[in-house]
């Protein structure tokens, strides 16, 4: 398995490594060909994923920021302006610290933004601060996750894959689309929700939950009645808020995460798949997670898995 068309952007909360997983549960349950959209796609780490094994149809993606919204547009869409603005510009201290003052106004400039910041910033975080500080007197420098032309020609590749695959990139909010999902015409949809952390989600990402926004998702996917799945952080909080309803079944995975990777952390995923086979699942599970399926790159991951009701 080729990991080349992995996302160019850094992201706390990543689901590179459980991408496969996610592929699995789509090809178990017959969900395979559909129009997969994903309302917080951050690096949209499954959509690239997913498009890449060729078992889905169509992405859309949709992230409230509009930075990483626009880096989504740039890169499918308007490719050669947004590769000339990476190619142009100087990775230093100097660049940063103007572009920190500054606003970007179009679309061009938030793509632009929000990929220098990504690769420039401690974890990909933009309140991480800049890699190596002010100083530079680290040993990893601002640039050592900015390798120009590996990333180029990751960039061009994936777009010129994928491209036509991607059905729509917009600013939006998960909530809006998910309220709206009963009225899509179109049937064959599947919604890939991964919401900003409980608890930590404010140090992590500029777009973040409060309680009451994790509870209104909550809300909303319960009555939701097209497939959707939906990875959080192990926290308490969120099984209080998904085991009171007993149609719904989880996965639990042990993860090393992107933004902590001295720590490895549980990683949750609810569905509303229905007639979920759990033993069946489970038992296929345990085997892929000890074979071969998983590349190095992933064998950090999936240390643990477990499926059940909530
Ligand atoms: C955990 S990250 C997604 C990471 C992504 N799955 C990946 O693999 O890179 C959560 C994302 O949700 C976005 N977000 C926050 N509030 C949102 C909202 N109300 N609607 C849509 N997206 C939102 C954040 O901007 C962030 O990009």
């Amino acid at each position: 398995m080729s990991w080349d068309l992995r996302s160019p952007l850094r992201y706390p909360g990543a689901k590179r490594n459980i991408a496969p997983l996610i592929e699995k549960l789509l090809i178990d349950y017959n969900y395979t060909d559909r129009v997969f959209v994903e309302p917080c796609c951050g690096g949209a780490s499954v959509s690239l994923y997913l498009l890449e094994q060729e078992v889905v149809s169509k992405v859309v993606l949709i992230d409230k920021d509009p930075w990483v919204a626009s880096f989504w547009k740039m890169l499918f869409f308007h490719t050669k302006h947004l590769l000339q603005d990476i190619q142009n510009v100087e990775v230093s201290v100097e660049t940063w610290e103007a572009m920190k003052k500054k606003e970007p106004k179009t679309m061009r400039e938030k793509a632009l933004y929000c990929f220098f910041f990504n690769r420039t910033c401690y974890s990909g975080i933009l309140k991480g601060g800049m890699i190596g500080g002010r100083a530079q007197a680290s040993k990893y420098k601002i640039d050592c996750r900015f390798n120009k032309n590996e990333l180029l020609a990751r960039m061009e590749l994936i777009a010129s894959r994928f491209s036509s695959k991607i059905k729509e990139v917009r600013v939006g909010s998960v909530f809006n689309v998910l309220e709206r999902a009963e009225l899509e015409e179109q049937e064959d949809i599947i919604y890939y929700i991964d919401p900003p952390y409980v608890q930590k989600g404010e140090k992590l990402y500029p777009h973040y939950f409060h309680k009451k926004e994790h509870l209104r998702l909550k809300q909303t996917l319960e009555e939701l009645s097209r497939p959707w799945v939906l990875s959080y952080n192990d926290h308490p909080d969120v099984l209080d808020m998904y085991c009171s309803n007993a149609s719904l079944r989880h996965i639990s995975l042990e993860v090393l995460h992107v933004a902590d990777r001295a720590r490895p952390s549980k990683e949750w995923l609810i569905t509303n798949f229905p007639n979920l086979k759990a033993e069946q699942v489970l038992n296929e599970l345990i085997q892929w997670s000890e074979l071969e399926h998983l590349s190095a790159d992933q064998q950090e991951t999936c240390t643990h898995i477990e499926t059940g009701a909530l």
